[in-house]
């Protein structure tokens, strides 16, 4: 990203970044990284892809992939880990639209960030861009997740093996 996109960037999602209950988000954990980190990056993603392909309503797109994953795991205590794919974007949208005041257009992005597993379709192309973002940045968290864990009890296999022959 170049300065001038960065700078942009941040102007478009500082206030949310910036906000208390946001920044809690740094504490949760998620594909192996922090929802904050998950989030931000997927909202890069967003921006720099969108403006590619020079979607129209770019800042409220990127905002609203900042805040597709905006909830505590506090918020879906006692639900099994399958009611929590297809619930957690309704809260999420519901704590958007509290504390950002969010639109439609954005609101159908959170809704729909999980499709197929959302109720609703993805009714903008927005709205398939920060879906297919999502998963995009999901997948390449977890695979990163996954080898530097295989990597380190191979690591520490080895080191073991080495300390044990000396
Ligand atoms: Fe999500
Ligand atoms: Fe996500």
């Amino acid at each position: 990203m170049s300065r001038t996109d960065k700078i942009e960037f941040y102007n478009i999602i500082e206030d949310i970044i910036n906000y208390h209950k946001f920044q809690k988000l740094d504490n949760e954990l998620h594909h192996g990284i922090t929802r904050y980190d998950h989030s931000l990056r997927v909202a890069k993603a967003t921006y720099y892809v969108g403006k590619k392909l020079r979607i129209k309503k770019l800042n409220e797109t990127v905002r609203a992939a900042l805040l597709h994953d905006y909830y505590l795991d506090s918020d879906l205590q006692e639900k099994s880990s399958k009611e929590k794919l297809s619930i957690h974007p309704e809260i999420a949208c519901h704590n958007a639209y509290k504390d950002f005041n969010i639109t439609n257009f954005q609101q159908n992005i959170i809704r729909t960030h999980m499709f197929p597993l959302s109720k609703e379709l993805p009714k903008y192309k927005e709205s398939w861009l920060v879906t297919v973002m999502d998963k995009s940045v999901a997948a390449y968290e977890m695979y990163r997740f996954k080898f530097s864990l295989v990597f380190s009890v191979w690591a520490l296999f080895i080191f073991n093996m080495l300390t044990i022959q000396k």
